[in-house]
């Protein structure tokens, strides 16, 4: 019984030291971020802004994914080397503090933003941002309005025209009638 209960205060004592250790290794990893959540409209630049601390050089790793798709952005080891996928080619920005710098927002760049920083001993941790990225809407209000006015301007114009066109018609009848006026009289009077 006593040998038992020895036994049991070091499986107690072991699995303590574990838990502490694991503690520690995810402890050892700090990701700051001021901010999680962010709305840009297209064409905007977005910037992810983390603070990353651990023991090492760190690997940080980002991810995008909206719905079903996962795609990786990029890999960076500050100071060591960085990856940045074609696809987003020249549009990232890396920074050695692991925050990243996104240009020319596009409608599908919308969705959620994952930062993993790995350690050099293995453990890792990760940390999720949400982009919005809103149509831009007041360049074609703007010319809408424009296109609106032309057309009422072109209107009114036709418009003036036509009034004027009307009114020279009815002048020129009138002038005519009356300079026909009086031939008609002669000649009617001609054949009494
Ligand atoms: C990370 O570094 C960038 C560039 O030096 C800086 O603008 C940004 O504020 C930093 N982020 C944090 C959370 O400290
Ligand atoms: C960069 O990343 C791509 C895919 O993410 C990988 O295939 C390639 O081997 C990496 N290159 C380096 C130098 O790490």
């Amino acid at each position: 019984m006593w040998h038992f209960r020895l036994w049991d205060v070091q499986d107690v004592t072991v699995f303590l030291s574990i838990t502490l250790y694991m503690c520690y290794l995810a402890g050892a990893i700090s990701i700051h971020s001021p901010q999680r959540s962010l709305t840009r409209s297209v064409q905007d630049d977005v910037f992810f802004s983390v603070d990353v601390t651990c023991s090492g050089v760190p690997t940080i790793q980002w991810t995008f994914m909206s719905g079903a798709v996962s795609r990786a952005i990029g890999t960076w080891q500050p100071g060591v080397y960085t990856n940045i996928t074609v696809d987003y080619g020249n549009r990232v920005q890396s920074f050695d503090n692991g925050s990243m710098g996104l240009s020319d927002l596009r409608l599908q760049d919308a969705g959620f933003y994952v930062v993993t920083v790995t350690e050099s001993a293995g453990s890792s941790k990760d940390t999720g941002f949400v982009l919005k990225v809103n149509e831009v809407l007041y360049e074609d209000l703007q010319y809408l309005s424009i296109s609106a006015l032309a057309l009422a301007c072109v209107a009114g114009l036709l418009m003036l025209v036509m009034w004027l066109l009307d009114k020279a018609y009815r002048k020129i009848v009138a002038w005519r009638r009356r300079k026909q006026m009086p031939e008609t009289d002669a000649t009617e009077l001609q054949r009494l």
